[in-house]
């Protein structure tokens, strides 16, 4: 696993290595077999010694100004090398661009050396550029990734697929970025879907007829969604559930199945990121995926789905 990592053991100041929720693996020829069994196992696999570096001009993206009012992130689809949520002057601009599709390649190159097992099922989505400081930020409820949450994109239902992103803090002026990471899926699962009623029937074509969603919303992913607004929306579950603190430090990269690790970003303001989707039957244990773990509670309308069909963008 030569490359991977460049330093073989992190320093021991180094914040996160106490954090059993956020574990780092070092460099050699075990890292990819390790890798799937954290992830899979719901924990944050984290690669300090991975930085992606901006250039100079690159720097000058950095700015909540680049923004288009009203926007929290700068979005960029790799596959339709498309920009949304740039403010006008930097709408066109090839500079920005081009670091949005050098962090998708960063990205791509680092799942295909960390895990080769997912390599030729994976599926690449959207990347972001978040210049925004979270700290602070107002936001409806739903919208606040201050508090504890699985991932589950309103508009852009997965049918299963698992969700992988890659994150890195790209703060030039040295600030961690703070996680707060809950309890384990099981658990959320177990505390939240008893409380969420079947989709009615005929909804998800509705929805998709509307384009409320991009592809039909299929009851795993309405199971997800409802899992995700209610445990934001539960202010006393918020107040009490089980936390542990990861602070990422500037430079830092880290790899999270965000569907299945209960997260809160607290703080930290410069991040990108790039959102990846794996069919749940191309994992080593499949068993662990949310879809397996609700069907295990028992919610009905979820049995005989697989995790195939649709496609994502
Ligand atoms: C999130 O996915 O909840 C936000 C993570 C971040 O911006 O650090
Ligand atoms: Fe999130």
């Amino acid at each position: 696993m030569s490359g991977l990592i460049s330093s073989q053991k992190p320093p021991s100041h180094h914040p996160f290595s106490a954090a059993a929720e956020a574990i780092w693996i070092p460099a050699n020829a075990d890292a990819p077999t390790r890798a799937v069994e954290e992830l899979e196992n719901g924990k944050i696999v984290m690669l300090p010694y991975e930085p992606f570096r901006l250039t100079h001009e690159e720097e000058a993206f950095l700015n909540p100004d680049c923004l288009d009012p009203g926007s929290k992130s700068i979005k960029y689809s790799p596959t339709q090398r498309k920009i949304w949520g740039a403010a006008e002057q930097h709408k066109n601009s090839t500079a920005l661009a081009g670091l949005m599709a050098r962090y998708a390649d960063f990205a791509r190159d680092l799942v295909n050396r960390l895990l080769p097992r997912y390599s030729a099922a994976l599926i690449i989505g959207n990347g972001s550029l978040r210049p925004v400081e979270v700290e602070g930020r107002v936001q409806s409820k739903r919208h606040d990734d201050r508090l504890l949450h699985v991932d589950s994109f309103p508009s852009r239902p997965t049918q299963g697929k698992r969700i992988l992103r890659i994150f890195a803090n790209v703060d030039p002026s040295g600030k961690t970025r703070h996680w707060q990471v809950g309890e384990p899926f099981a658990d959320v699962a177990a505390r939240f879907a008893p409380r969420i009623s079947a989709p009615f029937p005929g909804s998800a074509l509705l929805m998709r007829l509307l384009r409320i969603t991009k592809e039909k919303r299929s009851p795993y992913d309405h199971y997800m969604l409802h899992i995700h607004d209610q445990m934001k929306l539960d202010d006393e579950y918020q107040a009490a559930a089980s936390r542990s603190d990861i602070h990422f430090p500037a430079g830092s990269t880290w790899i999270a199945f965000t569907d299945q690790v209960s997260h809160a970003a607290l703080s930290g303001q410069h991040a990108m990121e790039q959102t990846f989707f794996l069919p749940s039957d191309a994992m080593r244990n499949p068993l662990l995926s949310p879809l397996r773990v609700l069907e295990a509670l028992g919610c009905p309308t979820l049995r005989g789905l697989t995790a195939k069909g649709g496609r994502e963008g």
